[in-house]
């Protein structure tokens, strides 16, 4: 019998930080600051330079437990009262966090058993951050009463307007294979399965002798000396991302308790890149409000990854005002080669977060590090100080932002599109495993390649996570949803039936939940929808000689990766494209690419990873068949995206146009409405044109 996971929880209300008294509501702008790195002299400095900016919201104590507390039951609130009274009254609201990203070395050197365990048993230091594991009863005790201590102290604090719980909860500690955890482990087991015969079905353990009598049999999958049982592995990810959801949840209701009025976020890590640990749109319901952190990819797919993120964060906020929390001016200190961004970035980049639904722009971090493993990571304010390309950036920024406050884009919110593509965090975890007919398959998010795709084709979509709400739309694209229950595509199927196109990748619909095929042929959940029947898959590549890397269609686009054997196609299928390949490897003539219709809408499938030139190749000439001519805003070289109002304090309904350069080179387009901004661009009103040169962008507004 299938198993249907629970859904969603319900939605905690919408509730968004509130400007200081005698300050207007404007777009937050700051960042982390971290001024017990600096001795007082230098706060007075902030201050001042933080003024200039026009920076009215800090992130604050979020590494500071050893400062906080440094001994057991020691406590020293003083500093942090010095500082956010100095900030509060300068107009700098602040984001208090729970202070417990980094728990104190006392801690960990009297209580060892709240460090994280690797999945090869070795202990996880202090020496770095989050070295706490989430199942630990000790660590809790201890965290929520840090959080008490701060709810009490700063319960009535005018400028303290939000609670940051923790930060960027498992980037280093999401896989804990301690004893606590598998513990644990096994009551989250319980609790979805019911059953211990129902976990082997989920399983299926009488593969390789796995079947169990009793729950506490069950254990989280340490160190083994061949391949993992995927179903198995499904689960530990699902139980890691909630058991980080159920501290940061007790952490929120230990402060809440006792300071009930200010609203609670914490800081997701939403990018493009494949497999993300934490499921955020399952953590989205928990919080008052959501926050991003986001660091940009370098190279060509800078600005499509970034808006790919900031769309796919708005899908998670569903539709309600979000925050940028970090993201940096110019280079990181983690990747391998910490490229610097390109002149006029800083802006375009925090514009491009704006127009995608977020009401602040936040960076890591206000000042740059003197010393630490964070010396070398951009900051607001640079070693070189207040005279330096960096911080006059962070100037035109402020100023620019003040003026869209000015304008009334706190009243808007990112227009809906006609086209969602939608994304499945499960999916792409399933995805991961390393026993599927090639390890390509995990490599990046095919979701990306058809937002990317929709972009050349002119159509800014909308990136939604696959329990949210998109039926709605014209047409979604289903992107190597590769876990499938029976509920999602009747959804599906109903969804065409009344009209909606629908787009189908291979590697959809493949498996239950649980990771267990339906069987029948591929893709099994989605059979009936696409027309089309799946044997066997056809994998390209080139670890070995003579084998196949790539496959090319009759319309001219490149399959590389993988393709399917499509055997057969239903009545009514239209083969729009095939493959063109020698003899001998059985796949000249078979289907890439067809179009089912199905009730009142239909079914485009397509059988092969492709780039996404390609993929806005196979799309361009379908859009009139699929309905969606009208959803083109640009050419490819211009993104457009668009901000409306419900209506504004002063009655009036807005639309604010932004426009970027996805290109390299110098564009053209067309204004819209008054110019406001424009940032490595120019605007000729007479001829309502704007220049946009290779990094520039320009907001204007229709009133
Ligand atoms: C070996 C094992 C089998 C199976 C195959 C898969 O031959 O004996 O149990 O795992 O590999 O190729
Ligand atoms: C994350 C963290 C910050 C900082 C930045 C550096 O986003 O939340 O504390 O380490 O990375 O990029």
């Amino acid at each position: 019998m299938e198993f249907i996971a629970p859904e969603l929880k319900p939605r905690r209300p919408f509730r968004w930080p509130a400007a200081l008294s005698g300050s207007k509501p404007a777009i937050f702008f700051g960042g982390d600051y971290n001024p017990e790195q600096w001795p007082r002299e230098v706060w007075d400095e902030d201050i001042r330079l933080m003024k200039k900016a026009g920076v009215n919201f800090v992130s604050l104590a979020i590494f500071s437990w050893a400062r906080l507390e440094p001994q057991e039951d020691v406590w020293d609130f003083a500093w942090l009262d010095e500082i956010i009274t100095k900030l509060g009254s300068n107009g700098i609201a602040v984001d208090l966090a729970s202070a417990t990203a980094s728990p104190a070395i006392w801690l960990a050197q009297k209580h060892p058993e709240i460090l994280p365990v690797d999945e090869d048993g070795r202990t996880v230091w202090p020496g770095a951050r989050q070295h706490w594991r989430a199942t630990s009863p000790i660590y809790r005790e201890y965290a929520l009463k840090m959080c008490r201590k701060l709810a009490e102290h700063y319960k009535d604090n005018p400028y303290v307007v939000a609670w940051h719980l923790g930060n960027e909860y498992g980037c280093h500690n999401l896989y804990d294979y301690s004893d606590d955890a598998n513990k644990e482990f096994q009551a989250w087991c319980k609790e979805r399965y019911g059953t211990i015969e129902a976990v082997n079905e989920a399983w299926g353990a009488d593969f390789w002798s796995q079947r169990v009598t009793s729950f506490d049999q069950i254990l989280v999958p340490r160190h083994v000396n061949g391949f993992q049982n995927p179903g198995r592995m499904l689960d530990f990810r699902r139980f890691s991302s909630e058991a980080l959801l159920r501290f940061c949840e007790a952490e929120r209701d230990a402060i809440e308790e006792i300071c009930p009025d200010k609203p609670f976020t914490t800081n997701f890590m939403v990018s493009g890149a494949a497999g993300q640990g934490v499921d955020y749109d399952a953590w989205a319901p928990s919080m008052d409000f959501v926050s991003n952190d986001h660091y940009f990819t370098p190279g060509e797919a800078h600005l499509d990854e970034l808006t790919y993120s900031a769309d796919l964060v708005d899908g998670m906020a569903r539709r309600s005002p979000w925050l940028l929390m970090e993201h940096s001016t110019s280079a990181v200190n983690w990747r391998n080669i910490n490229y610097r961004v390109k002149p006029g970035n800083t802006v375009r980049d925090s514009l491009a977060h704006l127009a995608f639904g977020a009401n602040g722009i936040l960076y890591f971090q206000w000042r740059q590090s003197q010393a630490g493993a964070e010396k070398f990571h951009s900051a607001m304010l640079p070693h070189a100080g207040e005279n330096s390309q960096i911080f006059r950036n962070v100037c035109e920024l402020g100023e620019d932002l003040r003026s869209l406050s000015e304008a009334g884009l706190l009243d808007t919110r990112l227009k809906r599109s006609d086209v969602a593509v939608l994304f499945d965090n499960e999916s792409s975890w399933a995805l991961q495993c390393d026993t599927l007919p090639t390890k390509k398959l995990a490599e990046f998010p095919e979701a990306f390649t058809f937002y990317r795709a929709l972009l050349d084709l002119g159509i800014t979509s909308d990136v939604i996570p696959v329990n949210g709400d998109w039926d709605g739309h014209r047409m979604v694209v289903v992107p190597n949803i590769y876990l499938m229950s029976s509920k999602l595509s009747q959804k599906l199927e109903a969804f065409a039936r009344k009209g909606g196109m629908v787009i189908v990748t291979y590697m959809s619909g493949i498996a239950d939940q649980t990771d267990r095929i339906w069987l029948g042929g591929y893709p099994g959940a989605l059979r009936k929808l696409t027309g089309v029947r799946v044997e066997e898959g056809f994998p390209l590549g080139s670890d070995f000689a003579g084998t196949p890397d790539k496959l090319t269609l009759s319309n001219g686009a490149v399959a590389h990766d993988y393709a399917d054997v499509v055997t057969s196609v239903d009545e009514g299928v239209d083969v729009l494209a095939t493959y063109e390949a020698p003899a001998d490897w059985g796949m000249n003539g078979v289907p890439a690419v067809t179009f089912h219709t199905f009730g009142g809408g239909a079914c485009v499938y397509l059988g092969c990873r492709l780039n996404h030139e390609d993929v806005a190749g196979i799309l361009r000439p379908l859009l009139p068949r699929l309905g969606v001519e009208s959803a083109v805003e640009s050419s490819s070289d211009v993104l457009r995206v668009v901000r409306v109002g419900e209506d504004g304090e002063d009655g009036v309904t807005r639309q604010f146009i932004f426009l970027f350069n996805r290109t390299d080179h110098e564009v053209q387009a067309p204004l819209e409405g008054t110019p406001l901004l424009a940032s490595l661009a120019s605007v000729d009103e007479d001829s309502s044109q704007v220049t946009l040169s290779s990094q520039g962008v320009v907001v204007s507004v229709i009133e």
